[in-house]
C-alpha cells in the first residue's frame, strides 16, 4: 500500500501520471464521475484549511465517493488526549483512504505506520505539503507547458512555509531549474534544505533580499504568506508580515509571460490590483487542486476509469 507523505514518495515518473490523469479528467470528466462509487475519504484535519479539505471532498464526490471527517482537532477526540496512532487506527476501519494535516511536523508519517489505509499527507506544520506541491505542478505544466527549464522566484516565509519546501523538492528532479529565493534574514530557507537539497543535488540558486530587483529574471513567482501560526514571538511576526507585497508597480517589472502562484490564503502579499493581470494565476491553481487530487485518490486507490 502506498501513502504519500513526502513529495519524494512519488517518482518522476508517477508524478507524471497523476499531472496526465488530472489533464485527462480535466477534458472528459464525466467519464470518472463514479469510478470511486462506495468509497469513502476520511479528512482528519487538526489545524484550519479551506481549499486544501474542500478540493479532497470535492474531489472524492467528484468520482463518485463519500467524505466523512472532522474539521478542526477541537472537534476530534485529540481533544481529550487521543494519539494519532490511536485515531487512525479506528479511521482504518470507517474509510478507504484518508487525507490528514497537522500542526506537528511528521504526524502523518505516524499515521502511516499505523494505517491499513493509504494516508495523504495534507500539511504537517511547517515541513511538508505533497497535495499543494501536485497542484503547483499541475498548474506550471498546463500554464508554462513545462517543467524544466525554468527560473522559480520563490517570495515570502521560506522559513515556514511548506509549500515552499515541498516544491524544491519536488523541482531539483527536473532539468535547468534556478532558483531565486526571495526573503528577510529570519525566514530563509531551512539549513537543510539549502546543505540536503540544493547543494547535494548542484541546484543553482541565490538567496536575495528586493523582489524588484530579480523580477525580470523569473518564468514564475511563488508568493507565500507570513506564517502567522509558526511565530513565537507575535512581535516578530507584526514586523515581518508586510516584508514584501507584489503590485501593479512590481509586477512591471516582470516578463511578459512571467506567472505569479500563491497557494493561498493571501493576507497582504498580493495586493488586489494584481488579480486582473493576465499573469496571475493563483486562483486558476486553486482550480486545479480538485483534478490533480482526482487523480491522486484514483492511483491511491488503484481505481481504474471505465
Ligand atoms: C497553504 C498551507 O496550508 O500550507 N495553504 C494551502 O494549503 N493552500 C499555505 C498557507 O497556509 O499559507
Amino acid at each position: 500500500m502506498k501513502h504519500l507523505i513526502s513529495p519524494l514518495d512519488l517518482s518522476v515518473s508517477e508524478l507524471k501520471d497523476i499531472l496526465d490523469l488530472a489533464g485527462e479528467i480535466i477534458e472528459n470528466p464525466k467519464k470518472y464521475a463514479n469510478v470511486c462509487q462506495g468509497k469513502k475519504l476520511a479528512t482528519l484535519f487538526y489545524e484550519p484549511s479551506t481549499r486544501t479539505r474542500l478540493s479532497f471532498e470535492a474531489a472524492m464526490l467528484n468520482l463518485g465517493g463519500s467524505v466523512l471527517g472532522f474539521s478542526s482537532a477541537d472537534s476530534s477526540s485529540a481533544s481529550k488526549g487521543e494519539s494519532v496512532a490511536d485515531t487512525i487506527r479506528v479511521i482504518s476501519s470507517y474509510a478507504d483512504i484518508c487525507a490528514m494535516r497537522h500542526p506537528k511536523e511528521g504526524a502523518p508519517l505516524v499515521a502511516s505506520i499505523y494505517s491499513s489505509i493509504p494516508v495523504i499527507n495534507a500539511g504537517d506544520g511547517g515541513h511538508n505539503h505533497p497535495t499543494q506541491t501536485l497542484t503547483d505542478l499541475l498548474t506550471i505544466q498546463k500554464l508554462k507547458g513545462r517543467l524544466n527549464n525554468l527560473t522559480v522566484g520563490f517570495c515570502g516565509d521560506l522559513k515556514f512555509g511548506r509549500t515552499v519546501h515541498s516544491l524544491i523538492n519536488a523541482l531539483v528532479r527536473y532539468d535547468n531549474i534556478n532558483f531565486v529565493l526571495i526573503s528577510p534574514e529570519e525566514l530563509r530557507i531551512p539549513a537543510y534544505l539549502r546543505e540536503e537539497v540544493l547543494d547535494t543535488c548542484n541546484v543553482a540558486y541565490k538567496e536575495v533580499k528586493v523582489l524588484e530587483e530579480v523580477m525580470p529574471q523569473l518564468d514564475l513567482l511563488y508568493m507565500t504568506r507570513v506564517q502567522k501560526e509558526r511565530f513565537f514571538n507575535e512581535e516578530d511576526y507584526i514586523r515581518l508580515k508586510d516584508s514584501f507585497i507584489l503590485d501593479a508597480q512590481k509586477m512591471a517589472y516582470a516578463k511578459e509571460d512571467m506567472l505569479v502562484l500563491h497557494p493561498l490564503p493571501r493576507v497582504n502579499e498580493i495586493s488586489t490590483e494584481v488579480d486582473n493581470d493576465p499573469r496571475a494565476v493563483y486562483f486558476k491553481q486553486a482550480e486545479f487542486g480538485v483534478y490533480v487530487r482526482m487523480a491522486l485518490i484514483m492511483k491511491l486507490l488503484e481505481v481504474e476509469s471505465c
